[in-house]
């Protein structure tokens, strides 16, 4: 197979996957075979699916050797490149070492070590990690956890739980509960025990005049009102902190975060941050609470740890609730667990993207980095159809003003598939368009993104229908 160079100033190509070596042939395959996630299948009778065959960098590459950008680091866990070198070495080490054994009754070196060293990034405050494999069993191992810690100390009638509007953390029945997306839960609303919503502190719904930290500031007046009426019934808060991303890449101010810990205390409420999409770097500091300067009693984590490469959940807790548990009585254990809890492998592949935070100076650089992104990005703050460009960390965003409703309703579709035609794969929430690129862009490559990003936002908005 031969490969094109990654250089990003070479010119849009169209995308004629159907034509292109053997791809229409993977693509009939697929969906004669493949049942894809969160799709309507149908829909793929139009719209391409990119058979990709490998990746280097931040470039994917199909079948005939056409590449893209993958500036939304494959569904938000790709941090430091396709095929990095330095995570690809430590893989192939564990893999002629240990490849998996049970963490029941059996520990190894990957598991211990990273626990450790995630418990030394919340400066020692959240000591315990479980393990998992996807975002959503960490959001069902949270839930579990703080009930299960309430009704050990006595507190059975603490079993509800609080998300706040337009929230999203994840897909399995438990997680659907605290996940506020009408799409992806209401098919499902009999299978389903539904918890509190309260008020967004989305900046964007701020009053006119009124700031990111007051909008922050009348969002918790919902939280306290619900506490103050039903606080003894409630297990957890469940919060995706500084940025919900699923709702459309919606930031609030580092102050919610403040109010939501001191109502938490105050009505003896589990805090719960779901650092999922925001973990790993993605808002600037490692963990998004870091910005708010507090810790949760509850933190899952997923998506980036393992660089990208392996399904990995982790849920880090406080030693009092560990200690809620600890006890002769087996059934006041956490008897919870999944076939590859603490796979040595994807705790290797962990450890080693904590490394290349430690060694290359990740956080620093990447402020750097964003800041040439955002210059690069900020044209589009004139744009008549452009409102809200935003940004926190590596997560950039701008919501398109559309007023035709057939237009609106096409666009991520449609901005998606003009994207492939410039080399990027993009895919817009509803009207937002959000870029959310793995750390290891060049500032040559940033200014491409940004200029690609353009091309195809007015591309996309000229097509007529
Ligand atoms: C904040 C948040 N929580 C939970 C999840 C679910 O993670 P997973 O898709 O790995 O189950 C996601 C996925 O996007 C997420 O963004």
């Amino acid at each position: 197979m031969t490969t094109r160079a990654a250089n990003p100033n070479t010119t849009p190509q169209a995308t004629t996957f159907a034509d292109s070596g053997d791809s229409g042939d993977w693509i009939a395959r697929s969906l004669k075979a493949v049942w894809h996630p969160c799709t309507q299948m149908k829909h793929h009778e139009r719209l391409p699916l990119i058979p990709v065959s490998r990746g280097s960098g931040a470039w994917l590459y199909d079948r005939a050797d056409n590449r893209y950008m993958d500036a939304i680091s494959s569904w938000w866990v790709n941090l430091f490149g396709h095929a990095n070198p330095r995570i690809n070495a430590a893989l192939k080490d564990q893999l002629d070492t240990l490849e998996h054994a049970m963490l029941a009754g059996c520990t190894h070196e990957p598991a211990v070590e990273l626990a450790e060293r995630l418990n030394a990034l919340t400066d020692h405050t959240l000591g315990h990690a479980f393990f998992a494999s996807d975002g959503a069993s960490a959001v069902e191992i949270a839930l579990k956890m703080s009930f299960h810690a309430w009704r050990n100390r006595g507190h059975d009638d603490k079993r509800e739980f609080v998300c706040v509007a337009n929230s999203y953390h994840g897909e399995t029945i438990g997680a659907l509960g605290v996940t506020d997306v009408a799409l992806f839960k209401d098919a499902y609303d009999p299978l389903i025990r539904h918890a509190h919503v309260v008020a967004s502190p989305d900046a964007r719904v701020a009053q006119p005049g009124e700031s990111a930290a007051q909008q922050a500031e009348r969002a918790l007046d919902s939280v306290r009102a619900l506490f103050e009426a039903r606080a003894g019934k409630i297990a957890a808060l469940i919060v995706e902190p500084l940025v919900q991303c699923a709702a459309g890449m919606a930031m609030h101010d580092p102050s919610y975060l403040q109010g939501l810990r001191t109502l938490c205390d105050r009505f003896d409420v589990h805090l719960i941050a779901d650092e999922i999409a925001v973990g790993c770097g993605r808002t600037g500091t490692f963990f998004a609470c870091e910005q708010a300067g507090i810790w949760p009693d509850l933190l899952c984590l997923s998506k980036g740890i393992s660089g990208g490469y392996l399904p990995l959940s982790i849920v880090l807790s406080r030693d009092e609730i560990y200690e809620a548990f600890y006890d002769d009585d087996t059934a006041r254990g956490f008897l919870h667990s999944h076939s590859y809890t603490g796979n040595p492998l994807a705790c290797r592949a962990a450890l080693a993207t904590l490394d290349l935070f430690a060694s290359d100076n990740v956080l620093v650089e990447n402020v750097r980095k964003s800041d040439v992104l955002r210059q690069a990005l900020a044209p589009l703050a004139d744009h008549p159809h452009v409102r809200h460009l935003r940004s926190r960390g590596t997560i950039f965003a701008f919501d398109a003003h559309i007023a035709d409703a057939q237009h609106a309703r096409t666009f991520s579709r449609r901005f998606f598939e003009n994207a492939l035609k410039r080399e990027l794969l993009l895919r817009p929430i509803g009207t937002t368009v959000y870029l959310m690129p793995p750390y290891i862009l060049d500032d040559e490559q940033l200014h491409w993104l940004a200029a690609r990003t353009r091309e195809t936002f007015d591309a996309t908005l000229a097509e007529t229908l």
